[in-house]
């Protein structure tokens, strides 16, 4: 059975609050927080202070998505006795596994992810150390972008590569995810499924979420 971590990304920030009470009542298992610094990415979010406001309106655990340069300076600021993952970009950092060695030594389970363009192939050496690898299928900055399919082979490799080591993390598929392509993408490898404008573009976002958790 695969996961379901909405991204507030794509809320009404208005109603934050009831918008991610309204994902927990469908059924989602995970809150994705997108957080962007108009450097990495050519978008500006939101930081920890909104995190830690929305934490107090869900018993979910929250899953950071770091698309900010330098993520290793901000890892503190998104540890919280909700925080679950804390994944942070390949392309980001030049001493990777230190950032995922501080998020791990912060009490916090640690996601490295790559960008469309970067081949899995760079994920073999932290790949022992992570607990989620992250495979970005659109390339990252907005919500509502179409699913790059080539990112299908990228996701069986990375399950294959797991498989063939031994190795425990999961993988999490996050961009254009949405009620026609999900199936193929869980069957392709995908443990956790990040859903932004498939979900609060909804009138419903209760009975999308419960829509998502039957395709599998
Ligand atoms: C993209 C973000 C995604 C995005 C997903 O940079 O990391 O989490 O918000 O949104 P959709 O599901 O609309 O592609
Ligand atoms: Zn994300």
């Amino acid at each position: 059975m695969f996961k379901l971590a909405p991204s507030i990304l794509s809320a009404d920030f208005s109603c934050l609050g009831q918008q991610v009470a309204a994902v927990e009542k469908g059924g989602a298992d995970l809150i994705h927080v997108d957080v962007m610094d108009g450097h990495f990415v050519p978008n500006i979010s939101f930081g920890s202070a909104v995190m830690k406001s929305v934490i107090k309106c869900s018993s979910l655990k929250f899953d950071v998505h770091l698309m900010i340069e330098n993520p290793d300076d901000y890892i503190e600021d998104f540890v919280t006795d909700k925080t679950e993952y804390i994944t942070v970009h390949q392309e980001a950092c030049r001493h990777l596994h230190r950032a995922v060695q501080h998020i791990k030594n912060s009490g916090i389970k640690a996601g490295v992810s790559v960008n469309p363009a970067t081949p899995v192939e760079t994920l073999t050496e932290i790949a022992e150390y992570a607990d989620l690898m992250l495979i970005m299928s659109v390339n990252p900055g907005f919500g509502g972008q179409r699913f790059i399919s080539s990112c299908l082979k990228k996701i069986e490799k990375l399950k294959q590569f797991r498989e063939d080591n031994g190795l425990g993390f999961l993988i999490e598929v996050d961009g254009g995810v949405n009620l026609g392509n999900a199936a193929d993408i869980v069957k392709a490898g995908a443990d956790i499924l990040v859903a932004g404008s498939a979900v609060f573009g909804s009138d419903n976002i209760e009975k999308q979420i419960m829509l998502f958790k039957s395709i599998f």
